[in-house]
């Protein structure tokens, strides 16, 4: 079978067979397919879709292109969560420390930044120390005297989405839906978690700009995992603004900090005990959602989450002193606020913009190999319904050079200031 002729198919709106997707998927991992068709063939499914069966035969290739992790040697119902991408959405961070305080444990494989979202790895690397490539023995040995992991996929959990992935990033085919669920799903289920919570974002930030294909998204990787007796289930959260205030990596690990101390900014702080409330639940320690989400405020209010998460950071090599002392993570030389040009109420925020901007400061990746800058990013100071006076800062550029000229001009351009905005709702659908 020739690639050439599976590309050909596709680009013509064919559905592929189980064996033809399953060519493509070995000669990936193989090497034998060269980057360049494999940029054909995404770009390809990009524009022509896949249906439900190409979907579901692409996820168990990719998954059956590396190890299936047997979790069976810990004790309790495994619980994870994954989000489709966004912009200021460090919810994993501070989440898996509130479940795993509860007892329930949380074995986490995450992602790097793509496109003009941030990756849960690329944050934590912000940490001195920590590592986000440990051994899958280690990787289940810390989930068993720990309660949880949050680690890269290591070089045998779905090894055709890492080369994927990387391709996906640079060659602007990120935002597909058969691409996207056949990435988280495929490592997912390799990573034989339990019961999953997928985080499905929606709007400007997200790669799902409408709420009707974040709905057909949240379908297909619901569909995906029940399919193979995951208990599985996602919302739909809004990424039309940053949630949160903090963009780039140590920023958002700060951010994280504060809000296992209860000081962070309402929105993500109520998303990430949303999700938490559902994981609960999912894991059966009760099937109240009220009940679960005071669970997950108590971890908080006690401490237990706070310290769950420096077990961690000690576990994976970190500096636990983080916590009382961000500043051991690298910090930005310039501090540069963006004042508003006129008076009135905030009404947009472009959340894609924003992560831009923090990408073309150096806290994303332009090209695959790019290094990353762990110190900049934006702290937003005014978000969509707040009130702001002309000089008042919108929010403030975390730099390393001091001309940030062409950032201004980028986030000014994505930021509107009006006399009023509509209401803001942070969690649109849940589907089951
Ligand atoms: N997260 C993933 O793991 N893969 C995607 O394609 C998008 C988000």
């Amino acid at each position: 079978m020739r690639m050439v002729d599976i590309i050909d198919k596709k680009r013509n709106g064919g559905e592929l067979t189980k064996e033809e997707i399953q060519t493509f998927v070995d000669g990936v991992v193989s090497g034998e397919i060269p980057d360049y068709q494999t940029s054909a063939f995404l770009m390809a499914t990009y524009f022509k879709d896949m249906t439900d069966a190409e979907r579901s035969e692409l996820t168990m290739a990719m998954m059956k292109s590396g190890d299936h992790l047997d979790l069976s040697s810990i004790d309790g119902l495994k619980v994870d969560k994954h989000s489709t991408g966004g912009v200021g959405d460090k919810t994993s961070i501070p989440l898996a420390p509130i479940v795993a305080a509860l007892g329930i444990p949380v074995p986490m494989i995450s992602g790097r930044g793509l496109g003009h979202t941030g990756g849960t790895l690329d944050k934590l690397e912000a940490i001195p120390g920590y590592q986000v490539e440990i051994s899958e023995a280690d990787f289940i040995k810390q989930v068993q005297n720990q309660g949880l992991a949050i680690v890269g996929a290591t070089g045998n959990i779905a090894p055709a989405d890492k080369k994927i992935y990387a391709l996906r990033d640079v060659t602007d085919t990120v935002d597909s839906i058969p691409l996207i669920a056949s990435s988280i799903m495929s490592k997912k289920i390799a990573s034989g978690t339990d019961a999953l919570v997928i985080d499905v974002k929606t709007g400007s930030g997200a790669f799902m700009k409408t709420l009707d294909d974040s709905r057909e998204l949240a379908k297909a990787l619901v569909g995906i995992g029940k399919g193979v007796g995951m208990n599985c289930m996602a919302i739909i959260s809004d990424m039309n603004q940053p949630l949160g205030n903090a963009i780039g990596n140590a920023l958002e690990i700060k951010e994280s900090i504060d809000l296992l101390k209860g000081q962070a900014p309402a929105d993500i702080t109520d998303l990430v005990l949303t999700l938490g409330s559902y994981m609960v639940v999912m894991s059966g320690k009760t099937d109240n959602m009220a009940e679960a989400r005071k669970m997950c405020e108590q971890t908080i209010e006690d401490g237990s989450a706070l310290k769950k998460f420096g077990d961690m950071i000690e576990a994976q090599g970190g500096d636990r002193s983080v916590i009382d002392h961000p500043e051991i993570m690298p910090q930005a030389k310039y501090k540069i606020p963006l004042p508003a040009k006129t008076s009135g109420v905030v009404s947009r925020v472009e959340a894609d913009e924003m992560g831009v901007a923090s990408m073309l400061l150096g806290g994303g990746r332009q090209k695959a190999d790019d290094q990353l800058d762990y110190a900049v990013g934006i702290m937003m100071n005014k978000k969509v319904g707040d009130k702001v006076d002309a000089g008042e800062p919108l929010l403030t550029i975390y730099s390393d050079r001091e001309n940030v000229d062409d950032i201004k001009d980028l986030l000014y351009a994505n930021i509107e200031i009006s006399d009023s905005a509509k209401p803001f709702t942070l969690i649109h659908e849940t589907v089951r």
